[in-house]
């Protein structure tokens, strides 16, 4: 099944580089239209120019796509909401929105300022809000719209020196998992891409042999499943060098302990059980855990 993006309209924020480039350049050739949005700036955040977000759009524009550029900082809604009036000024709709912008301040917890702390969640978490609030009303209307987080094994599962982006890519899960629950009505699934690839936030971490593996384009193919009109919903898709997968959060059946037995010592003496993962569900709302508590103390209560 070839996957086309005739006539969809997509935002991807961060496009001036590595990954975000390399979706709008995928999603072009497929038929998009593309904003390319970037703020220009330096992998820690400083700094701003138009000159990555201009260069795409001309590359899009020689292989007979359309585009525009649009600086908007992510962190702020304003400017987000001027590029998304822009966009549908332009083109009516809004179709796909790949929240990608980021960028790096890593340090050991101890060492790491709050200030570093707060802008990478601020860049991360608030501008991926920003951007999804600014389309989600557009995308109810249409009945229609695929938007992508990207989270990162960082956040998944912990990376030395980066608290600060661990948390704020985790969080995004937990906006993936909300906006799950109130966009399925409206036809908008919401995926999360956990790439790891070549770009300049990992050039200088992972040695030149392997980083020729982990091209951008490779995260690209799994990134493009995520936003077209028969996308999953509610995937976390882990991309990189050739490798495709899927993380999924699963919480054990776990024990119940009656009443006047519920005490620190009986929940370690029934550990064993209690981590057994045989039975683990991946739960599809948080009042799914009260309903497998509530049952069990039930079914208990009814012996
Ligand atoms: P990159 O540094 O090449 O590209 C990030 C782009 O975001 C840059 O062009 C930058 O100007 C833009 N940007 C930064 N702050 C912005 C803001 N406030 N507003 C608008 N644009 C802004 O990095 P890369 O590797 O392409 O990363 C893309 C996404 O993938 C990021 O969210 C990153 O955290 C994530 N990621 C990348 C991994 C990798 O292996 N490269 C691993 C895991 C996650």
């Amino acid at each position: 099944m070839a996957i086309s993006f005739e006539g969809k309209v997509c935002v991807i924020t961060g496009a001036g580089n590595g990954l975000g480039k390399s979706h709008a350049l995928a999603l072009a050739s497929r038929g998009a239209k593309v904003v390319v949005n970037d703020l220009g700036g330096a992998r820690d955040g400083t700094g701003a120019s138009s000159e990555a977000a201009d260069a795409v759009v001309d590359e899009i524009h020689k292989l007979g796509g359309e585009a525009f550029a649009h600086g908007a900082n992510v962190t702020n809604f304003d400017e987000v909401q001027a590029m998304i009036d822009q966009t549908m000024k332009k083109w009516g709709r809004v179709d796909v929105l790949i929240n990608n912008a980021g960028i790096l301040r890593d340090k050991s917890f101890s060492k790491m300022e709050l200030d570093d702390f707060k802008l990478v969640i601020d860049v991360h978490l608030m501008g991926s809000v920003n951007c999804t609030k600014a389309v989600w009303e557009i995308m109810k209307e249409q009945n229609y719209g695929r938007i992508v987080m990207t989270t990162s094994s960082s956040g998944l599962y912990g990376n030395f020196g980066q608290t600060n982006y661990g948390a704020a890519k985790m969080g995004l899960i937990g906006l993936m998992n909300t906006l799950v629950l109130e966009g399925g009505k409206y036809n908008i699934h919401v995926n999360a891409l956990s790439p790891t690839a070549n770009t300049r936030m990992t050039e200088d971490l992972i040695p030149p042999p392997m980083l020729e593996l982990m091209t951008a384009e490779s995260v690209t193919a799994g990134a493009l499943v995520l936003c077209h009109e028969k996308s999953p919903n509610r995937t976390i898709l882990c991309c990189g060098a050739g490798g495709y997968a899927k993380a999924t959060i699963y919480e054990t059946d776990g024990i119940f302990v009656s009443k006047d037995e519920q005490s620190p010592e009986m929940v370690i003496d029934n550990w064993e059980e209690l981590v057994n993962p045989e039975n683990q569900k991946a739960l599809d709302s948080g009042g799914k855990q009260t309903e497998k508590f509530l049952m069990k103390a039930m079914a208990a209560l009814q012996k």
